[in-house]
């Protein structure tokens, strides 16, 4: 079950950095912030995930990149839920946009979800558009993406879950901009919106919804905190460990 009242700080490494050595390093240099009302999360490449968790400060939790729904079978490089929660892993990220663009489709995030949270895993579940459009066309295209990814779960499931608000045009380095708080919050009300209508009331709140796209100062950190976001997912800068740093300094700083 996710803590209450922590800010989120979800350090998505992607396929980054380039070698053992150098994630390492990385690692070395993170700091612990203030773990009283902050949750650091750094979620490395899984195959630098043992060399990391033994540098990294303890306070860290760790997560996997994606997830498998099935526990066993001949299914090369995935990486079954019971394997990532015995290598010390409680958040796994689902439905990248990478992944996506690879094939994964909302009925596989739907059964990687359900799957995560049979076994204890808090999946960080990624939406969003690729464009913007002035027709709002993006609105029924979120809103279908949340309906078929998180279909069947009941109000109870939310309790586990984070839910990631990444615009594809603010994520990586093909980024146009980073969304405004704006942008940000009119989603926010809508993955509400959508949930609440989807499982029966659930107030307002209730629902941990971080935003990620670009994120690498303390500045967004704290516009996105002010429209209701419980954290950031932080790709780039993640492994910038002056920037991660900060970000984890500034969440330390206030509650929300
Ligand atoms: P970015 O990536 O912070 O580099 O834009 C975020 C993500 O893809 O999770």
């Amino acid at each position: 079950m996710i803590v209450p009242n922590k800010i989120f700080i979800l350090g998505n490494w992607k396929m980054k950095p380039a070698t053992r050595n150098e994630a390492i390093a990385v690692a070395r240099k993170i700091e612990p912030g203030n773990t009283k009302n902050t949750q650091g999360v750094i979620i490395p490449p899984a195959i630098f995930l043992g060399a990391i968790q033994q540098l990294a400060p303890s306070t860290f939790s760790y997560g996997t990149q994606d997830i498998y729904w099935e526990e066993e079978g001949s299914c090369n490089a995935e990486i079954s839920p019971t394997q990532a929660k015995t290598t010390g892993c409680d958040y796994a990220i689902i439905g990248h946009s990478s992944r996506r663009a690879l094939g994964e489709t909302d009925e596989s995030v739907n059964k990687k979800i359900l799957a995560c949270i049979k076994h204890d895993i808090i999946p960080i579940v990624c939406i969003g558009e690729s464009k913007r459009d002035e027709q709002g066309q993006y609105i029924s295209f979120l809103r279908n993406q949340i309906s078929a990814s998180f279909d069947g779960m009941s109000k109870a499931d939310f309790e586990h879950i984070i839910i990631a608000y990444e615009p594809l045009w603010a994520i990586g380095s093909e980024a146009t901009r980073e969304a405004t708080p704006a942008e940000a919050e009119e989603v926010r009300i809508l993955i509400e919106k959508t949930i609440d209508e989807m499982t029966g009331h659930i107030p307002v709140g209730q629902i941990t919804i971080v935003y990620g796209g670009s994120v690498d100062t303390a500045e967004q950190l704290t516009d996105f905190l002010n429209i209701g976001m419980k954290g950031v997912l932080v790709g780039r800068a993640s492994i910038e460990p002056k920037k991660f740093n900060a970000l984890l300094t500034a969440a330390s700083s206030r509650t929300i």
